[in-house]
């Protein structure tokens, strides 16, 4: 790890919205008297009926509660769109960029009232009302901001899924929160191919069947429309007003849940609810990337992640911003696609993923030199610890030297971002997340919850709460509590390890549980081991991460077949088709042993240590093999790991 210090740039200090002195001193506020910090930032957004109340949670854990705001209301779009008409609407609110780079749309504020009020009223030709679940299973098109935005005026919950999931997992997720109407479209169109959204819609609703489905028109490609349960957007569009008043919603009402994977076979359904999470999205939003009157704004991530929902709809429209959607992939038609986007429309604020970012640095210079990128000024990173390297390549070659980068450590589950750098603020060390944000407290605890001091490396923990935290899983608060307050009773636990140097700056060193990061993806070990089991040939699996070049981690999984059937290519072949349809694409295994035992304890449970050492060709050193049923397993295990030369 790379201790090398990049001070502030005095220029951009000057512009910034806190210079250090003025972090230190907010920070200190946010948690010596988090009820004046957030009573004071809660003004931020409009209230219909202003709060009274601030902060009112509880870590306990026999009564983990969290509300934030509790007696104010409002309504999220009417927060990113109408009270913008007056001084904005005809400033861009969304730059579209599609697969194809022939293909754009600037929609102003005003489109945006537009459009949302005309997807809101056809949500209600559906019968979608307040409370109701509505799921959306669109590629990134408008449309996708569209659908969030009108639920939120409606006070529908939308329940997004990503498009790269198989037609299982979106039966899975529509079963669970037991919504009644899908949003999809025709297909989607990913760097240059075809995704078959609608027709995976159709197959899922066989095994979750749902009473109306919104088709919007993409590619216009051959799709199957069912009498009496699907509508195409744009004709029931045409049919309806464009005016829906936006309904009056409580602070902890649910905008929104979206499906995480954990260290379970099923992912949970987390919830964020309204108040809380807009000012802490908006807050955020302008803090980190230091937000400014007429910056373009461009964050790479799909709408179907917690980053796209809080960093390109909410967040920058509730600050009024100029937020830019892209509909396609980073290396279509060629691995400078970015650049060739910030030079085409001038992107000040450019965020990202590490996996990305070493694509894309695999591709060479070339790539990047030849656009015009002087329009950057801030670069941004998340997803996974970015590797200094990748980080020396995003700072110099990208940014030209010129351009801080925050890397900004979160989770699905805590809304926004809660490690990070302040562009104006914060000395950057390549590969730390740096210092808390405000109202953040961290800590770093030892495996029996004692709290460690000063420089030293454990177990991330937040010791109290802050408005974007997630309030419940959905339908579930047993397991919220005990999925995240029970491992240390009274804290919140993060999941991931951590390292924190002598100068308090965070260093995150990833996941702790059985979670992998594939290419920024969170996935479940657990997720993929079911549906391998699941397979008529498959006995037994296990499943560990292993370092990747570009992805940050790979999928390693230990096969064990039934007695009498052939370990071929072949059958590598299937088991990862089979896994693909199970999940989706992400969670392909990149490499399958086929391991004739598992290393267990007498007990019959997996050590997962030896298979992750195996899997990270780290086996000189296994630890403790004491427990072990039969130690001649893991010897066959090395003899036959796989080799990801
Ligand atoms: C996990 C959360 C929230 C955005 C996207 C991922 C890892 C995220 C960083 C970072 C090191 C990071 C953590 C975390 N992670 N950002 N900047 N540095 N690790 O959301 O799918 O909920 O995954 O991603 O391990 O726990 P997610």
């Amino acid at each position: 790890m790379s201790e090398s210090v990049f001070p502030v740039p005095a220029d951009v200090a000057a512009r910034a919205h806190v210079d250090n002195a003025k972090y230190l001193e907010m920070y200190q506020r946010s948690v010596d008297d988090p009820d004046g910090f957030w009573g004071e930032h809660g003004k931020r957004v409009d209230w219909i009926k202003p709060f009274t109340k601030v902060k009112n949670t509880s870590y306990d854990y026999h009564n983990v509660s969290i509300k934030w705001f509790e007696d104010g209301t409002l309504n999220v779009s009417a927060n990113c769109i109408d009270r913008h008409l007056e001084k904005r609407g005809d400033q861009p609110a969304i730059i579209w960029e599609g697969d194809d780079p022939s293909e754009h749309k600037v929609i102003t504020y005003k489109d945006l009232h537009h459009e949302v009020n005309k997807f809101a009223n056809v949500l209600h030709t559906q019968g979608v009302k307040k409370g109701d679940r509505v799921t959306i299973y669109l590629p990134m098109i408008p449309e996708a901001a569209y659908a969030m935005l009108a639920c939120a005026r409606i006070g529908a919950i939308h329940s997004i899924v990503f498009g790269g999931f198989s037609p299982d997992s979106l039966a899975q997720r529509i079963e669970s929160c037991k919504s009644n109407c899908v949003i999809t479209a025709d297909e989607g169109l990913r760097g240059g191919r075809k995704v078959p959204l609608k027709l995976n819609v159709d197959k899922a609703a066989e095994k979750a069947p749902v009473g109306s489905v919104i088709v919007v028109k993409r590619t216009g490609g051959d799709i199957s429309m069912q009498e009496g349960r699907d509508v195409w957007y744009h004709e029931e569009a045409d049919r309806v007003s464009d005016h829906c008043a936006p309904v009056e919603m409580n602070a902890e009402d649910p905008l929104f849940i979206l499906y995480t994977s954990g260290s379970t076979g099923q992912p949970k359904g987390v919830v964020h609810t309204t108040g809380g999470y807009l000012v802490y999205a908006s807050m955020t939003h302008q803090y980190v990337f230091d937000y400014h009157e007429g910056d373009i704004y461009w964050c790479t991530a799909d709408v179907g992640w917690v980053t796209g929902h809080s960093y390109i709809v909410y967040g920058p429209l509730a600050n009024g911003a100029t937020t830019l959607m892209f509909e396609g992939v980073p290396t279509y038609p060629d691995a400078s696609r970015f650049w060739q986007v910030c030079e085409k429309h001038k992107v000040n604020i450019f965020y990202t993923a590490p996996t990305a970012i070493r694509a894309l640095m695999g591709a060479g210079d070339d790539f990047v030199n030849k656009a015009d990128l002087s329009s950057l000024r801030l670069l941004g990173s998340v997803g996974e610890p970015i590797n200094p390297e990748a980080w020396t390549w995003y700072y110099n070659v990208v940014g030209k030297q010129n351009c801080p980068i925050v890397d900004t450590w979160w989770q699905t589950e805590t809304g926004g971002i809660l490690i990070t750098p302040l562009p104006g603020a914060t000395e950057l060390k390549p590969g730390s997340a740096t210092r808390p944000f405000f109202g953040v407290q961290p800590a770093v605890v030892d495996a029996e919850g004692k709290f460690l001091d000063g420089a030293t490396e454990g177990n991330l923990v937040i010791t109290d709460s802050w408005p974007g935290q997630m309030r419940t899983v959905y339908g579930d608060h047993d397991r919220f509590v005990q999925t995240y307050f029970a491992t240390y009773k009274g804290l919140y636990f993060t999941g991931d390890g951590c390292r924190r140097d002598g100068d308090g700056y965070y260093w995150i060193t990833g996941r702790v549980d059985d979670v992998i990061n594939v290419s920024g993806h969170r996935m479940g070990t657990a997720e993929v081991e079911s549906a391998l089991v699941a397979h008529a040939k498959v006995s037994e699996a296990a499943v560990v991460g292993y370092p990747h070049d570009i992805k940050g981690q790979g999928i390693y999984a230990y096969v064990t077949l039934m007695e009498g059937e052939e370990p071929t290519d072949e059958l590598k072949k299937e088991l990862v088709k089979h896994v693909r349809a199970e999940i989706g694409p992400i969670a392909s295994p990149d490499l399958i042993q086929f391991s004739p035992g598992l290393p267990k304890t007498r007990s019959g449970k997996i050590m997962r240590r030896i298979l992750r050492k195996i899997a990270e060709d780290s086996f000189d050193n296994l630890g403790d093999t004491s427990t072990l049923a039969d130690p001649a397993v893991v010897d066959d295990l090395i003899d036959n790991r796989q080799n990801r030369a």
